[in-house]
C-alpha cells in the first residue's frame, strides 16, 4: 500500500516537472518495445506452423494432406495415427471439448518432423475460425469426425446434437466449397437406420432414426447428399456399427470424459469396471428375443474401421457419392461381450441384470457386401 500522503498530494508543478523527464526516455523505451515485436513476428512467420508461410499452406505433388476434424477423440485419433504412418500430412482441428490433448501430444511425438501434423484448437461451430483455417491452409481432403455422440445423452440435450452435428457439418460443407476442397469423408453411424425391421442392414435399408443423434446424422447426411450433386465432390460416407478396440501397440485408446461414462459404451465401461473405477457392469434387459436374451451388436475395432477411412479416400472420385456400412457383418450379444471382457482383462466383473433400457432394440448387425466388394475392405479383427 501507497501511504495516503504519498498518493494524492504531490503538488502538480512537480508532476509535470517528472514527467517531462521521463518522456524522452519512454519514446525510446517504446521503440525498442517495438522493435522486439517486430522481431518475434518475423520469427514466428519463419517457424513452421505459422499460417501463412507454412508447407500446410501450400499444395504439394505427391503429398495429401488431410483434414481431419475431432482428431484428438477416439476415432479420429486413431486416423490420424494411421494416416500419418501412410505419409499423409495431417491437420487436425479440435476444441477438446470431448478428446484429450494427450492423444495429439502422443502423435506429435511419433511425427515430430516438419510438415506432417499440426493441431490447430478451434471450435467448428464458429464460422470465422473455420474460415481462417481454410484459408491458411491448403487442404486435399477432409475427414469429419468431429461431433458429440452418445445416444442417451441426445434425447436430453436434443440442441446440442442438431447444433453440433448438423449445423457444423454444413460449415464444414461452405469452407470447402468456397476454398476449393473437393473430397470429404463423412462419420455416420448406424444409427441413421432406427429400427429396421430386416437384419442384416444394407445400405439401402430406410433410414428411420429414432433419436436426436441418429436424426441429425441423418441430416446431415442429406445436406452432403444434396450439395453434391451441385459439384463434383468426392463424396464417402461411412456408416459406422458399434466401434471398439483402440491402437494394438497401446500409444491411443479411448478416454472418454468421467461425466460422458454414464451414456456408457460398452468397451469403455468393460476396462472401466476391470479398473475398478466403475462397482461393475449393467447389463439392460435379458428379455430380447435372441439366444442368450441379450441385445445383439455388431462390433467394429477401430483398426479396421479406420483402415476403411484410408480406402476410402483413396477411391474416392470426383461427382461420385459412396455410401458404406463399416461392420464385421456379424453380431454379437451383449453377454457374450461381456463374457470376453472377463477373460481379456482376467477380471471376475460383478454384473448386474437390469430391466430394458427405453429405445434400444433387439438386434442389430450390418451386410458388409458392399464395402467388401468396392472398397476391398474387410474386418480383420473380428474375434472381440
Ligand atoms: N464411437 C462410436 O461407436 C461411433 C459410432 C458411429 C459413429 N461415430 C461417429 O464417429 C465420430 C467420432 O466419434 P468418437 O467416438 O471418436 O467421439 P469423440 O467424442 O471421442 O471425438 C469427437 C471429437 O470432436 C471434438 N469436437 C466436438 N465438437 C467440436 C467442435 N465444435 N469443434 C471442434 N472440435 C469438436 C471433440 O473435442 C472430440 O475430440 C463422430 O462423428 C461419431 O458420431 C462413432
Ligand atoms: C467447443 O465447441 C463448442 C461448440 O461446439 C462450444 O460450445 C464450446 O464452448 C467449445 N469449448 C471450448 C473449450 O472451446
Ligand atoms: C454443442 O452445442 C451447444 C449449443 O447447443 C453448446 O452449448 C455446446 O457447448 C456445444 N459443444 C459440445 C461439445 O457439446
Ligand atoms: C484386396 O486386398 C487384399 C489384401 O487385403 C490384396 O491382397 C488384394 O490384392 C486386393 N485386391 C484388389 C483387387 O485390390
Amino acid at each position: 500500500m501507497i501511504p495516503a500522503n504519498r498518493r494524492g498530494t504531490q503538488p502538480r508543478a512537480g508532476m509535470e516537472y517528472f514527467d517531462a523527464r521521463r518522456k524522452p526516455h519512454n519514446i525510446g523505451k517504446v521503440i525498442v518495445a517495438l522493435l522486439f515485436i517486430a522481431l518475434c513476428i518475423f520469427v514466428l512467420k519463419q517457424s513452421p506452423g505459422f499460417g501463412g508461410n507454412s508447407v500446410f499452406s501450400r499444395h504439394e505433388p505427391g503429398v495429401t494432406h488431410v483434414l481431419v476434424t475431432g482428431g484428438a477423440g477416439y476415432i479420429g485419433s486413431h486416423a490420424s495415427l494411421r494416416l500419418l504412418k501412410d505419409n499423409y500430412r495431417v491437420t487436425i482441428v479440435d476444441n477438446l471439448s470431448r478428446g484429450n490433448k494427450g492423444a495429439v501430444k502422443v502423435l506429435q511425438e511419433l511425427f515430430p518432423e516438419p510438415g506432417r501434423l499440426q493441431f490447430i484448437y478451434a471450435d467448428l461451430g464458429d464460422q470465422k475460425s473455420v474460415n481462417k483455417i481454410f484459408s491458411e491452409n491448403a487442404f486435399d481432403a477432409v475427414m469429419h469426425f468431429a461431433a458429440v455422440a452418445y445416444v442417451g445423452e441426445s434425447t436430453m440435450e436434443p440442441l446440442r446434437y442438431y447444433h453440433n452435428i448438423t449445423s457444423n457439418t454444413l460449415l464444414i460443407l461452405e469452407a470447402m466449397a468456397s476454398h476449393g476442397v473437393k473430397t470429404l469423408i463423412y462419420s455416420s453411424t448406424c444409427a441413421t437406420y432406427g429400427e429396421p425391421e430386416k437384419m442384416p442392414i444394407i445400405e439401402t435399408t430406410p433410414q428411420l432414426p429414432i433419436n436426436p443423434y441418429g436424426k441429425a446424422k441423418k441430416m446431415a447426411e442429406d445436406i452432403i447428399l444434396d450439395f453434391s450433386k451441385r459439384t463434383d465432390m468426392a463424396v464417402m460416407i461411412l456408416r459406422y456399427f458399434n466401434v471398439i478396440g483402440s491402437d494394438p501397440e497401446g500409444r491411443l485408446g479411448e478416454a472418454p470424459r468421467p461425466e460422458l461414462r454414464e451414456h456408457g459404451r460398452i468397451s469403455g465401461a468393460c476396462f472401466d469396471a476391470a479398473l475398478g473405477v466403475i462397482s461393475g457392469l449393467k447389463v439392460k434387459g435379458i428379455d430380447y428375443p435372441t439366444a442368450d436374451g441379450t441385445c445383439i451388436r455388431d462390433y467394429i475395432d477401430v483398426t479396421d474401421l479406420v483402415d476403411a477411412h484410408v480406402k476410402a479416400l483413396n477411391k474416392a472420385e470426383p461427382s461420385r457419392v459412396g455410401i458404406y456400412n463399416v461392420g464385421t457383418g456379424r453380431g454379437r450379444s451383449v453377454k457374450e461381450f461381456v463374457d470376453a471382457c472377463k477373460q481379456a482383462t482376467g477380471v471376475d466383473i460383478k454384473i448386474e441384470y437390469l430391466s430394458r433400457r427405453p429405445g434400444d432394440y433387439a438386434e442389430v448387425f450390418s451386410d458388409p457386401t458392399k464395402i467388401n466388394s468396392e472398397l476391398n475392405w474387410t474386418a480383420q479383427h473380428t474375434p472381440i
